[in-house]
C-alpha cells in the first residue's frame, strides 16, 4: 500500500490550470472553497436557475454557467450526484472540455460501471475523499483535512498523476493521508461498505435490536436511547481509538458480551451474506439491478422507515435534545 503525504505530492500543476467545479452540493461547496483558499483559479458551474447559485456567490466564488465554465477551465471537477453524471458528461462536458483537459471525479462509480466513457484525449483521474462534504470543509478550515483515495483511469497527456497529486493537496487531503487506489477499488469497497455496515447493516441491526426489546415489553423509549441514540458515542471512540481500546474502555460484563453474544448475533450467516453482497457490486448485478428497480424501492423503503415507531418515539425524544445538531 503506497500512502502519501504533503511533502510526498507533487503540488504544482493545478498553480496555471483553472478548475471548474460542476455543481454545488455537499462536495462541491465544500472542495470548492478549499481550492480557491489554497489558492487555486476556480470556477463554479452551475445549470441556470440553481438555487445555489446565490450560496456560491455569497461565499466570494465566480460562478458561471456549466458549458461557460468548463470552456474557460483545464480540469473538471464532476461534483454533481453519481446517476446524473452520464447525461451531465455527455450534454455539457464533452462537447465543452478543451482538447487534453482532465476530469477529476469525487467517487468512481460512474467510470467503473462504464456509464461515461471518456473522451480518448482526457485525462481522467479519482480524488476521493474519505468523509462528507461538511467534513471535507470543516477539517480543511482548521488547516488539516480528511484522507483520500487516489486513482488515475486515463492518462491521455502524461499529466495526470502530478494533475491528482496537485488536487488532492489543494483539498487539503495531504495532511491525513492520500492512498494510491483504483477506481474499481475505491467504488466497490464503497458500495459493499454502504451497504453491509454504514447504511444497511447498521439502520437494519438498530431496527431490529429495538423491535426485539420493545415486543419483549420494553418502554419503546428506553429501547430508543439503548439501541439508537448510544451508537454515536460507540461510533466516535471507535474512530478514534480503534476497536481493542474501546473495549478497554468499557466495563467486564459489556466486553464479555461483545466476545460471546457478538459472534451470535453477526455470524456465519452475516459473512456469507456480506461475501454474496461484494460478489453483486463487483460482476455488476447490483448496479444492473439498481436501475431497474430504484424507483420502486426508495419510495416504499422510506415510507415504511418514517410510519416506524423507531421514528415516531425518536423524534419525540429528539425535540427534547436540540444540542444533538449542534455538536
Ligand atoms: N455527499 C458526500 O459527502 C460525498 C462523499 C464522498 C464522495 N461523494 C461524491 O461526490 C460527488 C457529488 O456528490 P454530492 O453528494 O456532493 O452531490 P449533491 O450534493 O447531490 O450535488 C448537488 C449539486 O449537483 C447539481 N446537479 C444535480 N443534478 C444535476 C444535473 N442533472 N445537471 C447539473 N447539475 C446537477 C445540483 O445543481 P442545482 O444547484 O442546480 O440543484 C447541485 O449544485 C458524487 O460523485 C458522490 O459520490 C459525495
Amino acid at each position: 500500500m503506497t500512502i502519501l503525504y504533503n511533502n510526498d505530492l507533487s503540488r504544482d500543476a493545478l498553480a496555471s490550470r483553472r478548475v471548474c467545479v460542476l455543481g454545488f452540493g455537499a462536495q462541491g461547496r465544500a472542495q470548492a472553497l478549499n481550492l480557491r483558499d489554497s489558492g487555486i483559479d476556480v470556477v463554479v458551474g452551475l445549470r441556470e436557475g440553481s438555487s445555489r447559485r446565490d450560496a456560491a456567490l455569497a461565499e466570494g466564488l465566480a460562478v458561471e454557467e456549466p458549458a461557460d465554465a468548463i470552456r474557460s477551465s483545464h480540469v473538471v471537477v464532476v461534483l454533481v450526484p453519481d446517476v446524473a453524471q452520464p447525461e451531465v458528461y455527455r450534454d455539457v462536458i464533452a462537447p465543452s472540455l478543451r482538447e487534453g483537459g482532465c476530469l477529476v471525479f469525487a467517487h468512481g462509480f460512474a467510470i467503473q460501471y462504464g456509464r461515461i466513457e471518456p473522451r480518448a484525449d482526457l485525462d481522467v483521474v479519482m480524488v476521493a475523499p474519505m468523509g462528507i462534504g461538511e467534513q471535507v470543509r470543516a477539517i480543511y478550515a482548521r488547516g488539516a483535512g480528511v484522507p483520500a483515495l487516489l486513482a488515475v483511469h486515463q492518462d491521455a497527456t502524461g499529466e495526470a498523476m502530478s494533475i491528482a497529486q496537485s488536487y488532492a493537496t489543494a483539498n487539503g487531503h495531504g495532511h491525513a493521508g492520500v492512498i494510491m487506489s483504483s477506481f474499481a477499488e475505491e467504488t466497490e469497497t464503497d458500495l459493499f461498505a454502504e451497504q453491509a455496515v454504514l447504511c444497511g447493516g447498521l439502520h437494519h441491526l438498530v431496527t431490529m435490536a429495538f423491535e426485539t426489546l420493545v415486543e419483549a415489553g420494553y418502554q419503546p423509549e428506553v429501547a430508543y436511547f439503548c439501541c439508537l441514540h448510544e451508537v454515536r458515542y460507540m461510533a466516535e471512540m471507535m474512530q478514534r481509538r480503534g476497536i481493542s481500546r474501546v473495549r478497554e474502555s468499557i466495563s467486564d460484563i459489556a466486553e464479555y458480551g461483545d466476545y460471546t453474544r457478538g459472534p451470535r448475533v453477526i455470524g456465519e450467516e452475516s459473512r456469507a451474506a456480506m461475501r454474496a453482497a461484494l460478489a453483486e457490486i463487483r460482476d455488476g448485478r447490483f448496479t444492473r439491478e439498481l436501475d431497474a428497480r430504484v424507483n420502486d424501492v426508495l419510495p416504499e423503503g422510506r415510507r415504511q422507515a418514517r410510519e416506524h415507531l423507531l421514528e415516531e418515539v425518536g423524534a419525540k425524544l429528539r425535540a427534547g435534545m436540540p444540542w444533538l445538531d449542534e455538536d
